[in-house]
């Protein structure tokens, strides 16, 4: 459903920056009814105001609630009932919606979400499958960096935010224009980033930075996805890794609107052209009356009515209806509704064989290739259940360990590729590096825990468990490996991990 009245989606606390309007009303009013202008918010009723539904493969019953004006979404398991309120909603619903809840200082999605063009609740994407759906998936900050539009992770966690968690709900104007202090001091052109104005990686970069997914991507050493801005080039922070070949599938598979768009002739033989403000406007979307003539207008700025007339005249001026047809296909969640690769039926084949290669969209500076192309192939390797990304990425990793990297994220990877081959000593020598540059990250201290209580040294491992645990109070998974070093006191670590959170239904 598509909300297009201002006074329902966009009350003035919601507009996306207050202090543009004096002198851009009218781009701060439409931008505020866009999907981007309403990208997060607090739940609001949908349509089906309530629901419960069992879940075949776990058993449970799953529902949505109301009480005190609050949406509640709960499971029940015979008898446990846990209900948690819902904090935010991600997504405007024009496809669909998700949810958080807050538990402590941390975020975790809820097993529920809305579908908009089914008017229905329905299991979260990748909760179908779920033999324990729960509302114990983190949401991390790589999640939000897409969706909202300012928030305040605590560095080195996983889910842990400050207070509040989400600081600017939708994504607002400074996501593509960057810092805008020199601008609101001096209104003038020039001071501020016009995506438009900037050099052809840079321009793409704005929207690669949430529209580009890929099979993997990585951060540069040091760095984490939300130190892009408006201005720089993504390779700058991270970069994105895509199957070597162009896919032909991208009819089955959805890929990125940015990489389907870069298969299209279009984009290859414009010289760099085309790109998404050729077709969109991100301050309006236009109504679905408008909405053939908007964009065969943009069609026919490239391609002349001279050169296509004959073809309009057989075949009618709904470019979109024919070369960029809607399809139904899905990446956990994260579908491309309409077909971004403009093609006729003879280049479709060119792509038929996909490898299971992978490139970099952009390659990253020299120094970084190889180590991010590495973590890129084992990132990857477990999501796609690919065995030859997985030895690909084996083989790099150890070529890149010889270039002598040894920062923190790479040490963390190295260090699980030796506790999965059962040589805990060598993985606790890599996570003690990856621990001492970032002192305060609480998955490092996990796995150097695993690594040290691998080799016996149960202290030290239960030291730096209870650290993991300091830094993220919630971090699951350390009161399991607590409870693995001490099995006299499995109850007991058990039960500081219920206190915080009592609503878990644990199997
Ligand atoms: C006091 C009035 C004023 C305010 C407030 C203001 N602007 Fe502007 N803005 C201008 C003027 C004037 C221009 C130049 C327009 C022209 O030359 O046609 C401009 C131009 C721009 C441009 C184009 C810059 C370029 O170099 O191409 C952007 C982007 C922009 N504004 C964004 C914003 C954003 C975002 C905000 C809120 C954070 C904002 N403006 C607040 C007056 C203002
Ligand atoms: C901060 C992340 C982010 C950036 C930067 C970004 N987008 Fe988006 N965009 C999104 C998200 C998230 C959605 C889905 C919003 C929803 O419906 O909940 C979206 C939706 C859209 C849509 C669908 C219509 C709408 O308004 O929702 C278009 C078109 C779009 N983006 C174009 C662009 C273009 C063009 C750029 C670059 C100039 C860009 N986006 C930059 C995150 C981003
Ligand atoms: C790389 C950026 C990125 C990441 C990471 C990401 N998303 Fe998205 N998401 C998008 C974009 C862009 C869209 C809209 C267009 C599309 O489907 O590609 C979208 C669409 C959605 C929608 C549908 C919104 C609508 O249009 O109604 C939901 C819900 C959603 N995402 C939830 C999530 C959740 C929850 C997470 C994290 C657990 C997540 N996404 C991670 C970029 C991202
Ligand atoms: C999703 C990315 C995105 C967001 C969010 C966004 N803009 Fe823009 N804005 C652009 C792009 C891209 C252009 C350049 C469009 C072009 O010239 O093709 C632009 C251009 C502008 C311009 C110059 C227009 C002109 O005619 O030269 C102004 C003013 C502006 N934006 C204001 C805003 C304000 C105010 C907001 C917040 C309400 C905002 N923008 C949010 C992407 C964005
Ligand atoms: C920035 C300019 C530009 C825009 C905008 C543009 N195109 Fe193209 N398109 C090109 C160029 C250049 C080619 C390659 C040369 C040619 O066939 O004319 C091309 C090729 C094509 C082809 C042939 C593809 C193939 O695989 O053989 C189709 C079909 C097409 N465009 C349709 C569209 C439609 C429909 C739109 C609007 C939704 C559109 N184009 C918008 C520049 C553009
Ligand atoms: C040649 C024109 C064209 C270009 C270039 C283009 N788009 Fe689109 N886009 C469309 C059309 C047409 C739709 C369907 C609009 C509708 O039905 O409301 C669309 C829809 C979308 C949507 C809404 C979800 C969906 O899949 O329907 C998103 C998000 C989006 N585009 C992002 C992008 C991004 C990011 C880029 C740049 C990589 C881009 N688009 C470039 C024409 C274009
Ligand atoms: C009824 C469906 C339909 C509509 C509407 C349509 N096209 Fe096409 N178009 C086709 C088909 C079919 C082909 C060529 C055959 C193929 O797919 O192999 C084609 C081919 C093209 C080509 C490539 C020509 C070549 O010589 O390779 C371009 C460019 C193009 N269309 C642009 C447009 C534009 C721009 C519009 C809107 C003004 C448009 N088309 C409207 C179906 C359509």
């Amino acid at each position: 459903m598509r909300f297009t009245s201002l006074l329902i989606v966009a009350p003035l606390a919601a507009w996306a920056d207050a202090r543009c309007i004096a002198c851009h009303a009218g781009i701060v009013e439409s931008y505020a009814k866009t999907g981007m202008g309403r990208s997060m918010s607090r739940p609001r009723a949908e349509s089906q105001v309530q629901r419960s539904w069992w879940h075949d493969v776990s058993g449970r019953r799953m529902g949505i609630d109301w009480r005190d004006g609050k949406m509640l979404h709960f499971v029940e398991d015979r008898g446990n009932r846990a209900a948690h309120e819902i904090a935010w909603a991600v997504g405007s619903g024009n496809e669909g919606k998700s949810y958080l809840v807050q538990i402590g200082h941390s975020l975790f999605q809820s097993p529920i979400s809305w579908y908009s063009a089914r008017l229905f609740w329905d299991m979260s994407p990748g909760y179908h499958i779920d033999a324990r759906p729960d509302f114990n998936r983190p949401v991390t900050a790589e999640c939000l960096t897409c969706h909202a539009g300012q928030i305040s992770p605590i560095a080195g966690t996983q889910n842990r935010y400050g207070n509040p968690a989400i600081v600017e709900e939708a994504i607002g104007c400074g996501r593509c224009h960057g810092d805008v202090a020199a601008h609101l001091a001096k209104a003038e052109r020039g001071n501020i980033v016009n995506p438009a104005k900037l050099s052809r990686e840079r321009r793409d970069s704005v929207c690669e930075s949430c529209h580009l997914s890929g099979e993997a991507r990585i951060p540069n050493p040091g760095r984490v996805f939300s130190d892009f801005r408006p201005g720089m080039q993504l390779e700058e922070v991270f970069s994105v890794y895509v199957p070597l070949k162009k896919s032909s599938d991208t009819v089955l598979k959805v890929i990125s609107h940015s990489e389907q768009m870069a298969s299209s002739k279009c984009a290859e033989m414009s010289a760099g052209k085309l790109w998404c403000a050729s077709c969109h406007d991100p301050h309006k979307q236009p109504n679905e009356r408008e909405k053939a003539a908007y964009y065969r207008d943009r069609c026919v700025s490239c391609h002349a009515k001279e050169s296509i007339g004959a073809h309009v005249a057989k075949v009618g001026d709904d470019c979109v209806k024919c070369h960029m047809p809607r399809t139904r296909s899905y990446d956990g969640g994260h579908a491309a509704f309409t077909d971004h690769w403009i093609r006729t039926k003879k280049s479709e084949n060119r792509f038929l064989d996909r490898g299971e290669l992978l490139r970099a969209w952009r390659e990253p500076a020299a120094a970084v290739q190889k180590r991010n192309l590495a973590l890129a192939y084992v990132g990857n390797a477990a999501k796609s259940r690919s065995l030859a990304r997985y030895r690909e990425g084996v083989r790099l990793l150890n070529e890149s360990m010889q270039e002598g990297h040894r920062d923190a994220a790479f040490a963390g990877v190295v260090g699980l590729q030796y506790l999965r081959d059962k040589q805990p000593a060598r993985a606790a020598a890599w996570f003690q590096v990856a621990v001492q540059q970032e002192t305060a990250s609480s998955l490092a201290r996990l796995n150097f825990a695993a690594a040290l209580a691998g080799i016996g040294k149960t202290d030290d491992a239960k030291r730096e468990a209870e650290e993991a645990i300091r830094l993220e109070p919630l971090l699951e998974e350390a009161y399991a490996l607590l409870a693995e070093i001490e099995p006299k006191r499995a109850g007991f670590w058990k039960d500081q991990y219920r206190k915080l959170a009592p609503k878990r239904i644990l199997p």
